[in-house]
């Protein structure tokens, strides 16, 4: 006798039994008691309706569309963990696990209904949770509560949000309504799904301009929107520089097993970690854990690396809090305890790169490029001090010679928010050339990598890598370092180091 041939898809059941009596079916769904009250309303949910009339004003009589993204597959069925995208975190205040697969929509006004603080009314599409008499409670382990836990109903996340929200399955209809009367943008390069479905229905209603180009513009202006942080964002940003502070001081705690591990670079990196996880929702980018010469390699996350006595360790890591706003902050550690005098030579030139930078963005007036300019100078005239620079300092700094980025390849400064790299796509005039104003947060974070096989540079050089990075926001009253407890002069450092590894 032939089995019946199984799909593939069909296929992955094989490992389970599941009944399929009405018998079980009815019996499952009978006797489960109340459930607990649902949430309340989210902090955020008072600043939605003024982001999505700064967004709206630019978009007037268009339909926008901000999916949080999907599951990814990280091996055969199992997903990796869930992180919306950042414009829909932005604009409905959802932050944590959620919401996969949800869609927030800003459906256009008529014009004679739009005003000074609303050109557009949200709806939040997405999947509410089913009742426990139904299929889904029990069998469908994407969506089902005996899998995944209670999901909100749909008057919960309109309480939590402030949002009107419907139901997932209702969203191809609402983004097709009156198309081609009305035209619509989806946020590029967040849901590929979505984005064909609105794609496939920009075709079927005769809509024939450049999408490509309009979803870019969506993109650009949503990134733009975020330049200027409000107050709930800042004191986000906070928490998530207080949470890194901890984790920093759960990897100085941890130095002493570090130094005895074969990979002491991973203990560092499970230090910082099991802080993030504990506190917020985990990590804002991977962790870089750099012990000696691999502080060189800019991007150093692999961390497989010991901790060898007498050298430095550059430790480069965020939290990202619930609400899904991150920290980015650079540490440079003595592994023994006390900066060697090159060692510290060294350093003390990255610190005045810092405070010079800092002190430059507090001035009235001065771009954002300014302050990347300021640190540079700094830099420079120490390597010309140093005798490294084949130029003088002057020399290096013009854009023609720039000897001195040999040691410092990378940027100064970048926006920080939801993306650790916020603001990413925002105009080259309103990022670099940007006159800083209150409101915005970015990183200060000099730094200079004399790698191991560097024959430009005297041998008691050679295998240094130093950076410090801090969160700045521009106030009232200038430039202030959000996150300043955080150790950084060689003496803080080197007490904080003698304080924790007791
Ligand atoms: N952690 C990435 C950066 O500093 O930009
Ligand atoms: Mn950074
Ligand atoms: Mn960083």
């Amino acid at each position: 006798m032939s089995e019946e041939k199984q799909s593939l898809e069909e296929r992955a059941h094989n490992r389970t039994q599941r009944p399929k009596s009405d018998a079980f079916r009815s019996f499952i769904g009978e006797d489960w008691g109340a459930r607990p009250a649902g949430p309340q309303r989210a902090a955020a949910a008072d600043y939605l309706p003024a982001r999505h009339y700064k967004l709206g004003s630019h978009f007037i009589g268009e339909r926008l569309v901000f999916p949080a993204g999907d599951l990814q597959v990280r091996s055969n069925d199992t997903d990796y963990r869930f992180r919306a995208h950042s414009a829909f975190a932005h604009l409905t205040g959802l932050g944590g696990e959620d919401e996969p697969g949800a869609v927030l929509v800003l459906e256009p006004r008529a014009a004679e209904n739009c005003t000074d603080e609303a050109t557009h009314d949200a709806t939040l599409y997405f999947h509410p949770r089913a009742s426990r008499s139904s299929e889904e409670f029990y069998a469908d382990s994407r969506h089902g509560e005996f899998w995944v836990g209670a999901r909100l109903s749909a008057e919960e996340m309109s309480t939590l949000t402030g949002l009107r929200v419907a139901h997932i399955d209702s969203l191809r209809d609402a983004l097709a309504k009156d198309l081609g009367e009305i035209s619509i943008r989806v946020m590029p390069r967040s849901d590929v799904s979505i984005e064909s479905l609105v794609e496939q229905l920009r075709q079927e209603n005769g809509l024939l301009s450049d999408a490509t180009e309009m979803n870019e513009q969506l993109a650009e202006t949503a990134s733009e929107l975020r330049l200027i942080k409000d107050e709930f964002e800042i004191s986000e940003i906070q928490k998530a520089i207080d949470v890194t502070h901890s984790g920093f001081d759960n990897i100085v705690a941890s130095f002493p097993r570090a130094r005895t591990h074969w990979r002491g670079e991973r203990v560092v990196e499970g230090a910082f970690f099991a802080k993030a996880r504990e506190e917020g929702n985990g990590l804002g980018y991977d962790t870089i854990a750099a012990a000696a010469n691999h502080a060189n390699t800019l991007h150093w996350i692999k961390n497989d690396g010991p901790l060898v006595d007498g050298t430095l360790m550059l430790i480069d890591a965020g939290a990202e809090v619930d609400s899904l706003y991150t920290a980015d902050i650079t540490r440079t550690l003595p592994v023994s305890g006390k900066f060697s005098p090159t060692q510290r030579k060294v350093y003390e030139a990255v610190l005045e790169a810092c405070n010079y930078a800092l002190e430059v963005a507090s001035q009235p007036g001065v771009r954002f490029r300014d302050v990347h300019t300021a640190a540079m100078s700094v830099i420079a005239r120490h390597l010309e001090e140093w005798g490294i620079l084949p130029v003088s300092a002057e020399e290096s700094l013009k854009p023609e010679n720039q000897h001195h980025r040999r040691w410092m390849p990378h940027g100064t400064s970048h926006h920080l928010g939801l993306d650790v790299h916020d603001c990413a796509q925002a105009k080259r005039e309103l990022y670099q050339d940007a006159v800083l104003e209150e409101g915005m947060v970015f990183t200060i974070e000099p730094g200079l990598y004399f790698r191991e096989d560097d024959l430009k540079v005297p041998e008691e050089f050679r295998g240094i890598g130093v950076r410090i990075e801090d969160d700045v926001v521009i106030t009232a009253n200038g430039a202030i370092r959000l996150s300043e407890r955080i150790p950084r002069t060689i003496e803080d450092v080197e007490a904080w180091m003698a304080r924790l590894t007791k």
